[in-house]
């Protein structure tokens, strides 16, 4: 079985001896790209390579690049705790800017290639790792967008049968851009084990703030490969959890803890990860934006630290096993000090607030409440206790209550008036 850190060395050096300049991963704070709070794809420090802004000769050598990305996504947070959903993880990538110039897999060049050297790059390296694809997607065509027949045709000459290859729409198999506006394009997708493990992207096209797309000057190639579920299908584990990303920080974490609850640890197993890398790049908790984010999730891992009966001054080891685990790759994660004393600063201030709000909630939400008396009940604990929102969601989600939509916008609207209020006062005191 491959460890993952034998897959990350053969995916650089099978993509560097095909003329990929090897990049280390960007930052998860972007800096050259305002459209997004956190780095969410590989491509992302490269979208001026696809703009022609950059030069990608001038700054590589090469129009082709290959990277391990950092990621952090942010839109299932609320789904952490099942099977697959993670905050942050990693992508391999390869990267292609155009022109294009001979798109062969046998051209080991620097100039930009397209679908055809993409596409056999990505079957070879997944056949060299010994496992099988079940199935490719590609785009079918939709509105303004045409079906990918050049992608269709090169899967059928890699001996793909018609069944093997799944016509999909925009839904599925056109990515980007990343926030408003960027480059963008049809993909071609890669199943193993019923995973999607390799997104292959060909951004022929820029889409502006309004939604138009148009022609970029040359296209290019944005690939992109989960590496923890590359490694769930690559080590044959039930899910990414038990990848050797997370086994030295598992084994630690079911020494602290007798309880069983498998969706908590989960949790608690994403998020420390998580915060590390954020910190390490320089985030700090705050209320704003980004830091908000990294406020949000140690919030929730100090929630269901409590649940596993888990002290904080225990969870240094679960630091260090992260760390230990990612620091050869990531210098960044060296500053442990550092990132220990913002994770337990924010932990202890919280866990006053949590310890009160908890013992208010179970009062809360005792009682058939409607959706309307429900959120008003909640607002107060965040407004008198400073419980917020997203943990009470929770802890009603653990007592088997619902959430509604009328809920959520009775909470708005007062959240909208205390807002106003708040705000007349500092005027009034101003004049
Ligand atoms: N940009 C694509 C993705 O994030 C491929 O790298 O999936």
């Amino acid at each position: 079985m491959m460890k993952s850190e034998e897959i990350r060395k053969l995916f650089l050096d099978y993509f560097k001896a095909r003329g990929h300049k090897i990049l280390p991963s960007s930052s998860l704070i972007p800096i050259d790209d305002h459209s997004v709070l956190l780095t969410t794809a590989g491509m992302q420090q490269f979208k001026k390579y696809y703009t022609r802004e950059k030069d990608p000769i001038k700054d590589f050598g090469t129009q082709r690049t290959a990277t391990i990305q950092k990621c952090f996504r942010t839109t299932d947070i609320e789904e952490i705790g099942d099977e697959t959903h993670l905050t942050f993880f990693e992508m391999l990538g390869n990267f292609s800017f155009g022109p294009v110039g001979k798109d062969d897999p046998q051209n080991f060049g620097s100039d930009g290639y397209f679908k055809r050297a993409a596409i056999y790059w990505a079957y070879e390296f997944i056949k060299n790792l010994d496992l099988e694809i079940d199935y490719v997607t590609v785009f079918g065509g939709e509105r303004d967008v045409p079906f990918d027949e050049e992608s269709y045709k090169i899967w059928k000459e890699v001996g793909f049968s018609e069944e093997k290859i799944l016509k999909k729409g925009r839904e599925d198999n056109f990515w980007g851009p990343t926030g408003d506006e960027g480059p963008c394009g049809p993909t071609t997708e890669i199943y193993v084990n019923n995973v999607e493990i390799w997104n292959l992207v060909f951004n022929e096209y820029y889409q502006d703030k309004n939604g138009n797309l148009k022609k970029l000057e040359f296209p290019g190639v944005d690939t992109g490969m989960g590496f923890e579920r590359l490694m769930k299908v690559s080590q044959n584990v039930p899910t990414i959890f038990e990848t050797d990303f997370f086994q030295p920080l598992k084994e630690v974490l079911d020494q602290l803890t007798n309880k069983d609850d498998i969706r908590r640890k989960r949790i608690v197993l994403d998020h420390i990860r998580g915060s590390v890398f954020l910190i390490a790049d320089g985030l700090y908790p705050s209320n704003l934006e980004r830091g908000y984010v990294l406020r949000r999730i140690l919030r929730r891992l100090t929630l269901n630290l409590k649940f596993l009966d888990i002290k904080i001054e225990k969870i240094e080891n679960m630091i260090k096993a992260v760390i230990e685990k990612y620091s050869p790759f990531y210098p960044e994660l060296k500053n442990y000090d550092k990132i220990k004393t913002v994770i337990f600063e924010e932990i202890i201030n919280f866990e006053r607030t949590l310890n009160i709000g908890l013992r208010e909630f179970e009062k809360t939400i005792k009682g058939n409440e409607n959706d309307e008396i429900l959120a008003e009940k909640l607002f107060l604990l965040y407004t008198s206790y400073g419980l917020p929102l997203e943990i009470s969601k929770e802890l009603l989600k653990d007592n088997g209550l619902g959430w509604t939509e009328k809920s959520q916008q009775v909470f708005d609207e007062l959240f909208k008036k205390h807002q106003e209020i708040s705000k007349g006062r500092i005027s009034e005191l101003a004049s």
